[in-house]
């Protein structure tokens, strides 16, 4: 056996372990532990990976003792029941003042519950959100952790070393404690929801009202990314519209199955949000529109139904331009809709999140990158007390300019009976914030007359139940 101790472990060899391990192995001082529940993949990743000069062990006791104190590992395995069964193993081997870290993507009152009884054992318990997938574990994420003060000293540095970097920062901050990272990682994925199904809707649009063709389609989605609408999301669209199946040599967009899986990050947002009482309609529509898209019976029966018929677009280059600006507002409300629920679930919970932090991590790494989050930054930083983000003059200006196009483009999208739910939910949203009045009024009307829920009055304090002809 080696003398050779490692600063740093990580449990779990498949995809993302094996990546982030050599991430981490590929930094300069970092010497890596690694561990799998089945030996078999601790051995393929020695094999395949020698330069990485990883200290594997076959057991949790070997691997606790292969580690320099305070003894820090990052768990990357199935979220759910295999992570708590590799926290009660390690809780077994470590000692008070070591750390694990959860890299998998538990969901945030998972991270509340398990830190809570790790804390009682003296080790330290982070819920770190790991962003970019295979590709973002391996050359650098965007790190989201969650935890005590103490445990960030020492994992600070780590994570910074192999974190995405940008401007010379690396994409990762301290949230907030216990599950402060992990809520955050799940907001950036309903956001990532909204973003993709707004790209989508997009494409529709163009597509069914212009008629072109996936590939040109393409080139005005690469065009995009030389603007404001810069973004990983909108660079992969271009190359997944231009991409051609080798097999029939259709479209590969045409070929794949329309109906959208999810692995339930979006879901969770939309219900969390729903219990916070903040309004996330954009991820919410998108959410609902994979559900949608997935019913296929519900599909084959309706296909049959009544539509308009489609006018052709005249002026194609204005309509292209007219869905960019669209695009560009809805995705303003969004992420205005997101940071709304980081806000709420902040105060709730009780966690010190900077805003104007976390739009600067997402900007490399992770899936919803966007030369658009430095503007968010600056947003925060300017005004950190921000009630909404589209009330940021930065945004506002946005918004102004995209207005016009924006209900035009929603107008047109239900006048040739294409579906459009996110731009139509955002502008609606937008409406609603903007109203002098809400119908609000009348629904307090209502609840007063059928259960005496009495209402407030515009004009004086107090609580008021008006003796409806209706009341029994
Ligand atoms: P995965 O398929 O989610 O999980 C497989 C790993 O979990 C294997 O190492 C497996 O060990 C281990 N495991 C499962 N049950 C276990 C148990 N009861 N005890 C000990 N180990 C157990 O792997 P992944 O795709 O690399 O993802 C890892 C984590 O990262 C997940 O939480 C995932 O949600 C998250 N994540 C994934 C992505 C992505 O793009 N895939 C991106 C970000 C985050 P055995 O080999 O012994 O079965
Ligand atoms: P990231 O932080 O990189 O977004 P992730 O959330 O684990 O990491 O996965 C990236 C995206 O790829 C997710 O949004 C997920 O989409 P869904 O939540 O819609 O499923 C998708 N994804 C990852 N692994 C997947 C899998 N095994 N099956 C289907 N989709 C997957």
């Amino acid at each position: 056996a080696t003398q050779t101790q490692a600063n740093i472990g990580v449990v779990g060899m498949a995809v993302m372990g094996s990546n982030l391990a050599r991430n981490l192995a590929s930094r300069e001082g970092n010497t890596v532990a690694i561990f799998n529940r089945s030996y078999e993949k601790t051995q393929t990743v020695l094999d395949e990976h020698p330069e990485a000069e990883f200290i594997p062990a076959s057991s949790y006791e070997e691997f606790a003792a292969s580690l320099t104190k305070p003894r820090t590992a990052i768990i990357m395995v199935q979220a759910g029941k295999g992570t708590d069964a590799v926290i009660d193993a390690l809780t077994e081997v470590f000692e008070p003042g070591d750390i694990i870290v959860d890299g998998g993507n538990a969901l945030f009152t998972d991270t509340i519950r398990r830190e809570k009884a790790v804390r009682e054992t003296g080790i330290n318990f982070v819920g770190a959100g790991i962003s970019g997938g295979e590709e973002g574990a391996l050359l650098g994420p965007s790190i989201m952790p969650g935890g005590s003060a103490e445990a960030w000293e020492t994992l600070g540095p780590i994570l910074k070393s192999i974190a995405a970097v940008v401007d010379g920062e690396p994409c990762v901050t301290h949230v907030g404690t216990d599950g402060a990272g992990h809520f955050v990682k799940m907001i950036h994925n309903g956001i990532e929801y909204a973003d993709m199904q707004l790209i989508g809707e997009a494409y529709d649009l163009i597509r069914r009202g212009t008629g072109k063709t996936p590939a040109e389609i393409a080139e005005i989605f690469a065009e995009w990314n030389k603007g404001e609408l810069e973004s990983y999301l909108i660079e992969i669209t271009a190359e997944v519209l231009r991409q051609v199946d080798a097999e029939t040599g259709k479209p590969l967009v045409d070929v794949i199955l329309d109906q959208a899986g999810s692995k339930g990050t979006g879901v969770w947002t939309v219900q969390t949000s729903l219990d916070l009482g903040i309004p996330v309609s954009g991820i919410a529509e998108a959410v609902f529109a994979r559900s949608v898209s997935s019913k296929p019976a519900q599909r084959a029966a309706a296909a049959a139904l009544p539509g308009p018929t489609a006018n052709p677009v005249e002026d194609v280059d204005g309509f292209i331009e007219g869905v960019r600006l669209a695009l560009y507002a809805s995705k303003v409300i969004a992420y205005s809709q997101g940071f709304d629920a980081i806000v709420a679930g902040a105060e709730q919970y009780g966690w010190d999140i900077k805003k104007g932090e976390i739009a600067k991590i997402w900007r490399g790494g992770c899936i919803i990158r966007a030369r658009f989050l430095n503007r968010i930054t600056e947003a925060y930083a300017e005004n950190p007390g921000l009630v909404s983000l589209v009330t940021a003059p930065f945004f506002t200006d946005v918004v102004a300019t995209a207005q016009e196009s924006w209900r035009n483009v929603v107008a047109d999208a239900a006048h040739a009976g294409i579906p459009a739910p996110v731009f139509a939910s955002s502008l609606a949203y937008y409406d609603s914030l903007r109203a002098d009045r809400l119908p609000a009024a009348l629904t307090q009307g209502q609840r007063d007359f059928f259960g005496a829920h009495t209402y407030k009055r515009v004009d004086k304090e107090g609580t008021f139940h008006t003796l409806w002809s209706g009341d029994r």
